[in-house]
């Protein structure tokens, strides 16, 4: 992957996620890119929807829908990795000077990344994992993006973390907000949101 250049005000942004993962296994940023993107993004997620592009999320290798829909509801679609789409490449270059700030600062060997547009309807959920495959262990670190515009408490959604100390952290996914943590070793679940759907960008940092 290219060098990026890193501004001081993105590496205090990025030191803080790197800090929150060390110190209490997690990051978050809340206002990780500018609210024109994030409309930019949301609606393209919009766009998706009703075009009847994105579907439903699978688990693992094999994908089962009757036993899929008892882990995850989500409706999913890939960002292609050299889209065209501007807010796509604004989103993914900055993922990308992320990467090269952690490669250099604390030799984690990043070489890869997938992020997909993600949309919960009402009452689904994602059941309690990691996001590492037994099988493949490429994926290292989780980002999750948050698309939410104007999301209450009583809208629900919230996104659980299981801590090492026994200790839940629930993140609630307001839209700008973004969530770092390690995909082999935080579990996490996402809960059902009430009367509106939950959108988001979910992807991964990866060892390939
Ligand atoms: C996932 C996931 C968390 C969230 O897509 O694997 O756990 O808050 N998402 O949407
Ligand atoms: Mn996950």
């Amino acid at each position: 992957m290219s060098r990026e250049v890193v501004s001081g005000l993105e590496q205090v942004e990025f030191e803080a996620l790197i800090e929150g993962l060390l110190n209490r296994q997690y990051g978050v940023s809340d206002h990780f890119l500018q609210p024109p993107i994030l409309r930019g993004l949301q609606q393209n997620l919009f766009h998706h929807l009703n075009l009847g592009n994105m579907n439903p999320a699978g688990i693992g290798r094999k994908f089962d829908h009757k036993k899929n829909t008892l882990v995850r509801g989500d409706l999913i679609k890939w960002i292609e990795n050299d889209s065209i789409d501007s807010f796509e490449r604004l989103f993914l270059e900055k993922i990308s000077r992320f990467i090269s700030y952690l490669n250099e600062t604390c030799y984690t060997g990043l070489n890869d990344l997938e992020f997909h547009y993600a949309s919960y309807a009402s009452g689904s959920f994602y059941k309690r994992h990691l996001d590492q495959f037994q099988s493949d262990k490429g994926r290292k670190f989780s980002l999750v993006l948050y698309l939410n515009a104007d999301w209450k408490i009583e809208d629900g959604g919230h996104l659980t973390l299981y801590l090492d100390n026994g200790e839940e952290q629930n993140i609630f996914p307001n839209s700008g907000r973004l969530v770092f943590f390690r995909s082999d070793a935080t579990e996490h679940e996402v809960h059902a949101s009430f009367n509106r759907s939950r959108i988001s960008i979910a992807g991964w940092l990866k060892c390939v």
